[in-house]
């Protein structure tokens, strides 16, 4: 009786694990080039940065999925990156794309790629900032990067205008940022 309970236990426990992270659509997925090189990078990571990517937004997985291919093309081709810059990015169908993934080194904010997740929402978020859903699916990617071991449980959240001379992730978006857990103004 006692065993029965601990199993139960333990798989409503990995029930509720595996449900707090969102569904990913993975580099094969939307189409990704081979990376020219990839970096590890030692987790848990301390912070997360948030970003947004300039580009016009995408409402579906097949414009987002353009979106990514295009995003990836240029920096590597343009920029000479050895792959797509962000660890993540969030579409305007509030879905997850994998950029780099967890584990690996991304190139979105120069001095501190070694040491963090960078994530981007697609789009421009000067003015309007992303959909509620958007955010939601953001923070709980971020969550489920805790839950998984790959950012530390006392990481510090900083919009990408911390850290470099940019706007990004947009007044917008750095507004409501700033409501989100763990914020910091500077690291
Ligand atoms: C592109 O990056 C590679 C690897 O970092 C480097 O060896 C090469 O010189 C770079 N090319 C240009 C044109 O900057
Ligand atoms: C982003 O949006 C702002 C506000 O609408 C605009 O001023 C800026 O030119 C846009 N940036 C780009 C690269 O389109």
């Amino acid at each position: 009786m006692k065993l029965i309970l601990i199993a139960v236990l333990v798989c409503v426990e990995l029930i509720h694990a595996s449900s707090d992270c969102p569904k990913i659509v993975s580099r094969s997925r939307w189409g990704a080039r081979s990376p020219k090189e990839a970096q590890a990078i030692t987790v848990p990571v301390e912070y997360v940065i948030i970003h947004h990517s300039v580009t016009p937004t995408c409402l579906d997985e097949d414009a987002c999925s353009k979106r990514l291919i295009s995003i990836q093309n240029y920096h590597m081709d343009q920029k000479n990156f050895s792959d797509i810059g962000y660890n993540f990015m969030i579409g305007g169908d509030a879905k997850v794309y994998e950029g780099v993934g967890w584990n690996k080194q991304g190139t979105h904010t120069k001095g501190w790629n070694s040491k963090s997740i960078g994530i981007g929402f697609i789009g421009n978020f000067s003015t309007e900032a992303p959909e509620k859903k958007q955010l939601s699916v953001a923070k709980k990617l971020i969550r489920c990067g805790v839950d998984l071991g790959e950012i530390g449980e006392n990481y510090k959240l900083l919009g990408a205008r911390s850290l470099r001379p940019t706007d990004s992730p947009g007044d917008a978006l750095y507004k409501e940022i700033q409501n989100w857990k763990n914020f910091v103004r500077t690291p």
